[in-house]
């Protein structure tokens, strides 16, 4: 077989792209897309969920805290104490890691296999695409912050993070006071704001890729697709979105 770096175009001075994969057969793009397909959208679901879990925040502290105890005794006794709360956990990271490995992989195939020749001007409808690298990058950072804020509270001031405890046998969480601490600082209120908008960018380009993917071709079932999409990320946007602002103004308090 001939080396692909000696490849030119036998039309013009260009130089060819290069052969796009030459890996195993699992790491083929035929695998790699179903893959980001899948994990994107358990992910999509669980972000879902928990804006929906979030908004128990409207219910006061006693609601939201009871949530959150609950979350971690949830299954209990037929599963250990914080048993489901791990394996979700798991599930959770391990899409993480296949998403973002897939998700990268395939965007520097794409890239490789056009390569010289790039589209230019491209249409608004192509802001989120384009976007999803910067949106997915941006979201990973969140993720760390968010966990080492809320759930290891290394980031809210120090001596205002409280663990939840347990006392014969009852769990008292403090979810709603640490959610305060933290979103009454104005930086973190605005950061978690403008992350929430981009996740909608991300959330409503992801889902109609997945759309896409699963062969939606009718033009009406596309638009209906391309509407549940959308609907989807804004509500998780301006749902998610408000609630620092909220808090920071002091209507939630
Ligand atoms: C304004 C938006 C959000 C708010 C107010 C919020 C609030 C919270 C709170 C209070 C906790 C701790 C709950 C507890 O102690 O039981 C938490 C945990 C968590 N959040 Fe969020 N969250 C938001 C957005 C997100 C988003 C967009 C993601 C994912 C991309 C996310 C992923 C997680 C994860 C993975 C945990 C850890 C669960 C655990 O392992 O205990 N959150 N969130």
């Amino acid at each position: 077989m001939a080396p692909a770096t000696a490849r030119r175009d036998p039309l013009g001075d260009a130089p060819a792209p290069r052969p796009v994969h030459r890996g195993a057969r699992w790491t083929s793009n035929a695998v790699l897309k179903p893959v980001a397909a899948v994990t994107g959208t358990v992910m999509g679901a669980f972000v879902l969920v928990h804006m929906l879990g979030n908004l128990k925040v409207f219910q006061g502290a006693d609601a939201y805290n009871s949530y959150a105890a609950w979350l971690r005794d949830v299954g209990y006794p037929l599963v250990p104490h914080d048993g489901v709360l791990w394996a979700l956990r798991a599930v959770l990271a391990t899409c993480l890691l296949l998403h973002v490995a897939s998700a990268l992989t395939l965007r520097l195939r794409g890239r490789r296999a056009r390569g010289v020749f790039r589209r230019r001007g491209t249409r608004p409808a192509a802001l989120g695409a384009g976007s999803m690298t910067v949106t997915g990058g941006l979201l990973l950072v969140f993720v760390a912050v968010h966990l080492l804020d809320l759930t290891i509270g290394r980031l809210v001031s120090p001596g205002s993070f409280q663990e939840a405890a347990r006392s014969g046998g009852q769990l008292t969480a403090h979810a709603y006071e640490n959610l305060l601490a933290s979103l009454s600082r104005p930086g973190m209120a605005v950061f978690y704001t403008l992350v929430m908008l981009t996740l909608g960018l991300h959330l409503a380009q992801g889902l109609w890729t997945v759309a896409h993917d699963l062969g939606a071709t009718g033009p009406r079932l596309r638009t209906v697709l391309a509407v549940t999409a959308v609907a989807l990320a804004l509500a998780v946007a301006v749902a998610n979105g408000a609630l620092p602002l909220l808090i920071l103004t002091g209507v939630l308090s």
